[in-house]
C-alpha cells in the first residue's frame, strides 16, 4: 500500500495546498479524539487496525477497556466501524488518521494501556524503507504516551522487518524485550490468516 506523501513543488517548498489541507485534517481529527477519548484515559491502540477484527474481538472480551484504532484507509475504518456497531461495543472506535498524526493531536493527557501493531505494510524496498512505521523516532514518540511498562505487541511475516525491530528495540532507550512475555489475545488477523508463518515480540516501556 503507498502512503499519500507530501507533494512538493519543484524548489522542494512545501505546497501551500498540501500544508492547509493537512492543518484542516489535523483540526478535524482533533476534535474528533476529544469526542470519543476523555482527558486522562489510558487507551488500548492498535496502529493499522485494517477491517478491524483483531480489535473488535479484544474489545469484546475486554469491557472495561477503551480501546481505539486507526488506519489510514477511510474504507477499512467503515468496515471496521460496522462491526464495531454490529457487536454494540460503546467502547470501541476506529478513526481514519495517520499514525504521526494521531500521536500529534491525541489529548495531552491521554497514554496507551497497551499497543497493537499487527502486520504493518512491511515497506520491502530498500529505499522505501524510512516509511517503516516502527523505528527509532517513532519508538521515541509513543514512549513519551507510555507509562512505565506499557506493552508494545508486533507482529509481522516479513522476517527483515522483524529483526530490524527487535534489534532497535534490543537497543533502545525507552523499550527493553520481554522475551517471556505471553502474548495476551489471540486473534487472526486478515492478514495473520494469509500468512504462511509469522513471528511476534513483545516490548515493555523501561
Ligand atoms: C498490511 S495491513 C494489516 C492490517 C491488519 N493489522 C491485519 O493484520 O489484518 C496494514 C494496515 O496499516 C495501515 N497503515 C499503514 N501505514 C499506516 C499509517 N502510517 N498510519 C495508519 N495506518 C497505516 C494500512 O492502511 C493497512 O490497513
Amino acid at each position: 500500500m503507498e502512503l499519500a506523501l507530501p507533494e512538493n513543488h519543484a524548489d522542494n517548498e512545501p505546497d501551500p495546498a498540501y500544508l492547509a489541507r493537512m492543518a484542516e485534517r489535523r483540526e478535524v481529527l482533533r476534535e474528533e479524539l476529544k469526542q470519543i477519548i476523555p482527558p486522562q484515559t489510558r487507551i488500548v491502540w492498535e496502529v493499522g487496525a485494517g477491517h478491524g477484527h483483531f480489535l473488535t474481538a479484544y474489545a469484546e472480551k475486554h469491557r472495561d477497556q477503551l480501546c481505539v484504532g486507526i488506519d489510514i484507509i477511510l474504507e477499512r475504518v467503515r468496515r471496521a466501524l460496522k462491526k464495531r456497531d454490529r457487536a454494540g461495543l460503546a467502547h470501541l472506535h476506529f478513526v481514519r488518521a495517520e499514525a504521526s498524526l494521531f500521536l500529534e493531536v491525541l489529548p495531552p493527557t491521554v497514554t496507551f494501556a497497551a499497543i497493537y501493531v499487527l502486520f504493518p505494510d512491511p515497506w520491502p524496498k530498500k529505499r522505501h524503507h524510512k516509511y517503516r512505521l516502527l523505528q527509532d523516532s517513532y519508538l521515541k514518540n509513543i514512549a513519551t504516551r507510555s507509562p512505565a511498562g506499557t506493552p508494545l505487541y508486533f507482529r509481522t511475516d516479513y522476517d527483515p522487518y522483524f529483526e530490524e525491530v527487535q534489534t532497535l528495540l534490543r537497543e533502545h532507550p525507552d523499550w527493553r524485550l520481554a522475551d517471556s512475555a505471553v502474548w495476551p489475545f489471540e486473534y487472526a488477523t486478515v492478514f495473520q490468516q494469509k500468512a504462511p508463518s509469522f513471528q511476534s515480540l513483545i516490548a515493555l516501556r523501561k
